[in-house]
């Protein structure tokens, strides 16, 4: 299969995640525990070893300052039900998916809060737009980096100079950036940081990650309550970092494969990674350049672009029609619809069909986008 969804998930994984995530099931599969046996203190190990990983790839304040979570949309509705007060202003823009669109509209309908939701033009925002939504009441800026369905990059360090002269938090989503997209939490101050582990930094499905720094210690209230591996004896949760927000038993396979992401992406730098993915969306570009009957969505520049690009589709071949037969007849797997963020698509006059979704990855080749590219024009030969 030529596997074009990585925006989605990231496949195949690298072959040290494969061998990690097999060593590591038959040799060190405990429940991680401070206080625990041999075993059980390796894994709590391992779990520390990632998090110190992750704090130095995106340099963060401290390693206890990572959160493990089961997934993006895990560690994105920790950070906006953990910060957000009744009679609070939040703001987000139009390109969000729906890991912050419903947890924000689902308190907005509540009455609780009230929002402004910044729109783009042609896949981007301007920190000038961002800071004209703010108003004194503002709590929480709600972004994401990357648009996963433009791969349009936004100006997160303008933005968060912009939200922290407000004096609002900065909440970034990095679905779609981390892994492609340079992050430093030294020199840029973004707030809160929410990550899948399953995309690009290549762990496996079941990870993720929260970032919380210094301004919002003691505001993000811990939404799961439960065990936490260390002190048994208090009645309430803990408000030790990490832990008060990590009750009930890790993902310590999952984050140990993760691990072995991290590692294999940043010896090859996001840079590196993103240019690859960047080259080869160029070669869909320039073929819908040639061909009248596409269209790519949002303004193509290669230097603020992650690894997602969507295509309009030709009148009377709808995104899934397509999506459908590349799979079952061409063995091609993309993604076809809304890609769970209705919003940019309103704003595209894709709604409600949505639009055809490629996401390459560093295992593909230009070679891959060819037949992916003549499969588009056989199929819509009788077509159009
Ligand atoms: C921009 C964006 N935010 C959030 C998410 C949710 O990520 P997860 O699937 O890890 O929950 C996705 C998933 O595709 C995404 O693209």
């Amino acid at each position: 299969m030529i596997y074009l969804d990585n925006a989605a998930t990231s496949f195949p994984k690298p072959e040290p995640v494969y061998q990690t995530l097999d060593r590591f099931a038959r040799t060190a599969l405990a429940n991680p525990g401070r206080a625990g046996h041999r075993m059980a203190m390796a894994a709590e190990k391992a779990l520390d070893d990632v998090r110190h990983a992750l704090n130095q790839f995106f340099r963060g304040e401290s390693p206890d300052r990572w959160v493990f979570t089961l997934n993006c949309t895990d560690a994105l509705n920790m950070a906006i039900k953990g910060i957000v007060q009744e009679g609070d202003h939040v703001v987000l823009t139009d390109l969000e998916h729906n890991s912050i669109s419903r947890p924000i509209r689902a308190l907005e309908k509540a009455g609780k809060i009230t929002t402004t939701r910044v729109v783009s033009r042609e896949g981007y925002v301007t920190a000038e737009e961002v800071s004209a939504a703010l108003t004194p009441r503002t709590s929480l800026v709600a972004i994401t980096q990357a648009s996963n369905v433009l791969g349009t990059v936004q100006p997160i360090a303008a933005v968060a100079q912009a939200v922290r002269t407000a004096g609002a938090l900065l909440l970034v989503d990095a679905a779609q950036s981390a892994g492609v997209v340079p992050i430093d939490l030294k020199s840029t101050p973004i707030d809160l940081l929410a990550l899948p582990g399953h995309k690009g930094l290549y762990g496996p499905t079941g990870t993720g990650a929260l970032y919380t720094g210094p301004r919002a210690d003691g505001r993000v209230r811990a939404w799961r309550e439960g065990g936490t591996g260390g002190d048994s004896s208090s009645e309430s949760q803990p408000t030790l970092r990490p832990y008060f927000l990590e009750a009930g038993s890790p993902n310590v396979l999952g984050i140990a494969g993760l691990g072995a992401g991290i590692a294999w992406v940043a010896e090859r730098g996001p840079g590196a990674l993103r240019k690859h993915e960047v080259d080869l969306l160029q070669q869909a570009v320039d073929w819908a350049e040639r061909n009248d009957a596409w269209r790519i969505a949002g303004r193509w520049e290669p230097e603020t672009h992650a690894g997602a690009l969507s295509l309009f589709t030709p009148e009377g071949l709808s995104p899934q029609d397509l999506a459908a037969v590349l799979d079952v007849t061409f063995d091609i797997a993309v993604r076809p619809g809304l890609h769970c963020a209705p919003y940019i698509h309103r704003n595209l006059g894709s709604f409600p069909d949505g639009l055809l979704r490629l996401s390459p990855s560093p295992f593909t080749t230009h070679d891959d986008i060819a037949q992916f590219l003549d499969a588009l024009s056989e199929i819509t030969a009788g077509v159009v």
